[in-house]
């Protein structure tokens, strides 16, 4: 039992620390949005390589599916083992960011990516800032869950994955914790804010292929 434990918490951090290298980049790309044009600038170099099938098949999408199954798994055992330790706050934010993760991934992706490919366009920037526009309520707590619990369950998830897999990483200590994630927070709301419009002009967010697909739909009338 305990041996098969192991076998998929080492199944876990290997899938996960694989799709980090594209969370990394992404999420790193998503913290550019306060400069002007970076992030999609950014994005149309980086396009290429992370749809190309080979890495969007093998280092995305087959690592994020075992990724998931693999934490039902694990949770669906430690439900039947009930001398198992409670984790620290920390190690619960990490499980609640990636159930939160689990849940909204599909929708994110087909979003984005389905979009894309189904209507032959570029989402890019414009596509986040026509969902601020279009139900600000939503989309604004929305982009600021998925930005802030997408780098932090990625940041823990490689420091346990490091550990596990025997490399040494620094860790960061009890104090520092909460001025980290106050930054990562931070550092996604201006993001996020940038594509609202609230930090510079981002022009009109209704006037772009996006936006024109969900008018296509009836979900909205553009002015
Ligand atoms: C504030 C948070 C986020 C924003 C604003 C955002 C925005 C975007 C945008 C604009 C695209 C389309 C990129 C393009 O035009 O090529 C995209 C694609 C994608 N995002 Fe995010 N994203 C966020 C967080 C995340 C997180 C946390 C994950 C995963 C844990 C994620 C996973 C993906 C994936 C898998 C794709 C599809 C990539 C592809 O195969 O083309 N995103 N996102």
């Amino acid at each position: 039992m305990e041996g098969s434990r192991k076998r998929l918490l080492l199944v876990q951090a290997i899938s996960g620390a694989t799709f980090a290298i594209f969370a990394l980049v992404h999420l790193g790309n998503v913290l550019l949005a306060p400069i002007p044009g970076a992030f999609d600038a950014t994005a149309s170099w980086l396009r290429p390589i992370y749809t190309h099938p080979l890495i969007e098949i093998g280092v995305m999408l087959v690592p994020l599916v075992v990724h998931v199954a693999v934490g039902v798994m694990l949770a669906l055992g430690r439900r039947r083992r009930a001398t198992a330790a409670k984790p620290d706050l920390w190690a619960r934010a990490h499980r609640w960011s990636g159930w939160f993760l689990a849940t909204v991934i599909v929708g994110h992706v087909a979003a984005e990516r389905g979009i894309a490919l189904a209507y032959g366009i570029v989402t890019g920037g414009p596509s986040v800032s026509f969902a601020l526009w279009w139900q600000p309520v939503f989309f604004y707590p929305y982009f600021l869950l998925l930005g802030s619990a997408g780098l932090y369950h990625t940041l823990f998830g490689l420091s346990r994955a490091a550990r596990l897999l025997g490399v040494r990483v620094p860790r960061v200590g009890a104090r520092a914790r909460p001025i980290a994630v106050g930054a990562l927070v931070g550092a996604v709301s201006l993001a996020v804010l940038a594509w609202g419009g609230w930090l510079y002009d981002v022009g009109d967010p209704t006037d772009n292929d996006y936006a024109r697909v969900y008018e296509s739909w009836g979900f909205v009338e553009l002015p």
